[in-house]
């Protein structure tokens, strides 16, 4: 069955606990930090996270955009994170993955994320080691953004090299993932589907998760 991450990007932040509790029947509460640096644009960081970790019973599924994450992983991790994902454009192969073997140390799930410009192949040193992949389908930054079909073949590709490994790994996508795009994604092999703007942008935010899962 597939898993549903409603982005809070898209909530409203002056009700962030009201808006997270909209969510409570979706599987993951997927939170994007970003620094500025790594991406043109600024958002939420450790405060927030600390702060929603008691409104919901739900894993908070971190989404790092930031330059260099093994800096704050752990941090992220006390906060209440249960997923911490980390781009592999950030840093050197050496530092990402002594960032998963940080946050594996505290004992959370770890992943990569892949933006749209970075080949499938990039997560091929770092594959055994993740419990979750994230295909960036958008140019990070920014939610509502239009979803890119030509990433499905790197969705693909990935699915085939977790199945033929046989790990125990989700497959995320994240960006424009709404109503007319989920299908594709969950054919190519997606079992994790971030939605920002279309979960929050939904007249019934319940009926809308419901909806996507298929
Ligand atoms: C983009 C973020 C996404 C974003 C998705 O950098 O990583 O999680 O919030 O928003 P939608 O679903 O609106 O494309
Ligand atoms: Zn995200």
């Amino acid at each position: 069955m597939v898993k549903i991450a409603p982005s809070i990007l898209s909530a409203d932040f002056a009700n962030l606990a009201r808006d997270v509790g909209r969510i409570a029947s979706a599987d993951y509460v997927h939170v994007d930090v970003m620094d500025g640096l790594f991406v043109p644009n600024i958002t939420i960081g450790i405060p927030v996270v600390k702060a929603i970790r008691p409104t919901t019973a739900l894993p908070l599924d971190v989404h790092l955009m930031i330059d260099r994450p093994v800096r704050y992983v752990e941090r992220f991790c006390d906060a209440g994170a249960d997923l911490v994902t980390c781009h592999v454009e950030a840093d050197t192969e050496e530092n990402t993955r002594a960032a998963l073997a940080k946050i594996h140390a505290r004992g959370k799930k770890a992943g990569v994320v892949l933006k749209p410009k970075t080949p499938a192949e990039a997560v091929l040193p770092f594959l055994d080691d993740c419990d979750i992949v994230l295909v960036m389908t958008v140019e990070p930054g920014f939610g509502g953004q239009s979803f890119m079909a030509d990433m499905l073949p790197k969705v693909a590709q990935i699915r085939a090299w977790i199945d033929e490994r046989g790990l125990d790994c989700e497959l995320e996508v994240d960006g424009g993932v709404a109503p007319d795009t989920r299908d594709a994604c969950v054919n190519a092999g997606a079992d994790v589907l971030v939605a920002g703007s279309a979960v929050y942008g939904a007249a019934d935010v319940c009926a809308r998760i419901q909806e996507l899962r298929g």
